[in-house]
């Protein structure tokens, strides 16, 4: 059931849990993530960026087939298509497209032009039933060319994005996107209680959900985190699994180079890492 992700994460940042946004990039992703949300009785968030949206032909491919798949599957949790840190341009397309959620990244400009896009962009994706999201503070490292510095967000600039009217908030405190690196500090605790006490009942979003430790997204949880982004951990599961398959020579054995055979170990693998985030989300059952 295709739907915007307001509802869904006023829910669990009202009931202490996250719900899972899991990067899509193909057929394989989709239907992995679906499948998962489905079995597990969790509503779900599907990530594009704007690298993988180019990467599937383009916003209206990626709708017609997340929508034709949510039917042809009989998903009845509730999914939100969502676009990740969109451009202003990107964003736009995406409302045209048929998304159901946007996110608007203006963490690069200043915060008065950010305030300005995001203003603009919070009617018009409302005024088409949208939900939005808006970012403050970078977030770390590289993901599909968008790179950021992983400054944590300032506390009174979050406030002057949240009275905007956006639904959810991606506010920096040290996350990276992609594999931390050993001399990671973590996550920054006082910063996410400041951002808290300034926003109220917003949800926040935390990005760069692959690696960090169990201990601290519970505790970013409790302080009001509820939509948690993982891309990266896919990606590896599903390399991982894919290579296994290969270097045992299962593609020479019989038929094993047929794409459904070649690319089933690496989907029943995103398979698991989604069902091991929705777990420790806390999101299972909550459709
Ligand atoms: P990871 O690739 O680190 O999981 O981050 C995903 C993300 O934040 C997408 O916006």
């Amino acid at each position: 059931m295709l739907v915007n992700a307001t509802e869904m994460l006023k829910k669990a940042r009202a009931g202490h849990y996250a719900v899972g946004h899991f990067n899509i990039n193909n057929l394989e992703w989709t239907k992995a993530v679906l499948q998962t949300a489905e079995e597990l009785k969790s509503p779900v968030i599907l990530g594009v960026s704007e690298g993988a949206g180019k990467y599937m032909t383009g916003f209206k491919t990626v709708a017609a087939m997340v929508r034709a798949m949510d039917e042809s599957l009989g998903i009845t949790v509730p999914v939100a298509l969502h676009l990740d840190h969109g451009t202003y341009e990107g964003a736009k397309a995406c409302i045209e497209a048929g998304f159901t959620s946007i996110m608007f990244d203006g963490s690069h400009y200043s915060i008065d032009e950010n305030v300005e896009k995001t203003t603009e962009l919070v009617a018009l994706a409302h005024s088409k039933g949208l939900s939005i999201e808006a970012e403050v503070g970078s977030i770390g490292g590289e993901e599909d060319g968008v790179i950021g510095m992983g400054e944590v967000a300032d506390p009174d600039e979050c406030k002057r994005i949240a009275v905007l009217g956006v639904d959810f908030l991606a506010a920096g405190i040290g996350n990276i996107h992609g594999v931390y690196p050993p001399n990671w500090k973590g996550l920054d605790f006082g910063a996410l209680a400041k951002i808290q006490a300034q926003i109220g009942e917003l949800p926040l979003v935390l990005h760069g959900g692959t690696g960090i430790p169990s201990d601290m997204i519970k505790e970013a949880i409790s302080l009001g985190v509820a939509k948690i982004n993982v891309n990266t951990e896919c990606q590896l599961s599903f390399a991982a699994a894919t290579r296994k398959y290969i270097e045992e020579g299962k593609d020479k054995e019989g038929k094993g180079f047929d794409p459904r055979k070649l690319l089933a170990p690496g989907a029943k693998a995103i398979a698991e890492t989604v069902r091991e985030k929705i777990d420790l989300f806390g999101s299972a059952n909550k459709a």
